[in-house]
């Protein structure tokens, strides 16, 4: 791509931020489909936060993507959000427009997304959800949004499992998901929302006491490694599996429709995907 005068800058800020992939998934994206844009990953401390919104206001990014530890912290610097984000307490993508940033949550809709690209639907399923974190805010109220069947929350800290469940059933305004103190044995569709497995601890695995059905269908959000100790015991007992590049590349494409303002193809998502399948 030709770095012009006209070429606007959108990137990430988190801190740490040097295990980021969306730089390598973006600029390959934005370099094949002409999109005059440059993506970079920006290390921001927390007590740097004030004075990086002041810089990109006045640089004027056209957005960023917001990551750990900085996605609940943002919701008190943007000058408006879009009511989910606001209700979920976490921003992921900013868009900066007239000078004034604009708060989304993408993660959520990122993660439908990858389900329906392998035709799967949540609608009256019975859904675990393990983890009640960030992350699993944004998953459980957007799964909770297309109608499942019950979603049950299982998570280290029972309690935060509850809060999780009050506010899907609130924002869906039905009494649809509960927490539980352990993973059930039957249930259409496990989706892990926690750190567990990610590298360096790859061993780890949410479901290993579980006896599993082949009939389960079962996703991580976890993306390094891409297959973890979690979906190869799925894969071994036959599950249908959904890697954590999925919720990768959805929410980062949802980022690039915001940003843009212009439609998604799905064409992008295979070109992101080809991307990460180099790696
Ligand atoms: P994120 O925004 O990435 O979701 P988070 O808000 O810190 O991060 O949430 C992490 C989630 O993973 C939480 O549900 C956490 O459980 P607690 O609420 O009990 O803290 C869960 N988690 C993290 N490490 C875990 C571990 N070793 N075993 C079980 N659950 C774990």
């Amino acid at each position: 791509m030709k770095i012009s005068a006209s070429t606007k800058l959108v990137g990430l800020i988190g801190h740490p931020i040097g295990h980021s992939m969306s730089p390598i998934i973006h600029n390959a994206l934005y370099k094949r489909i002409g999109l005059d844009l440059i993506y970079l990953a920006f290390d921001i401390r927390p007590e740097n936060l004030n004075n990086a919104m002041i810089g990109i206001k006045a640089l004027d990014l056209k957005g960023f993507n917001v990551t750990i530890p900085h996605k609940e912290a943002m919701i008190g610097l943007v000058d408006s959000l879009d009511p989910y984000a606001k209700k979920l307490g976490a921003i992921n993508t900013v868009k900066v427009k007239d000078g004034q940033l604009i708060g989304y949550n993408t993660d959520g809709q990122g993660f439908i997304k990858s389900l329906k690209r392998k035709n799967i639907s949540v609608k009256d399923k019975s859904i675990v959800i393990i983890g009640a974190g960030g992350a699993a805010r944004s998953i459980a109220v957007y799964i909770g949004l297309e109608g499942p069947k019950e979603i049950r929350i299982v998570n280290r800290t029972y309690d935060r499992g509850k809060v999780l469940a009050n506010l899907v059933n609130d924002l869906t305004g039905s009494y649809i998901a509960s927490p539980a103190s352990h993973i059930p044995d039957k249930s259409d569709i496990i989706v892990n929302t926690t750190s567990l497995g990610m590298w360096p601890n790859i061993k780890e695995n949410p479901i290993s006491v579980l006896s599993l059905s082949p009939q389960t269908i079962v996703c991580d959000i976890v993306y390094n490694p891409r297959m973890t100790a979690m979906l190869r015991q799925a894969e071994r007992t036959g599950c249908q599996i959904v890697d954590g590049t999925g919720m990768l590349i959805g929410q980062a494409l949802a980022s690039v429709g915001i940003w843009t303002g212009k439609e998604v193809k799905d064409e992008y998502w295979q070109i992101m995907q080809e991307e990460l399948d180099k790696l």
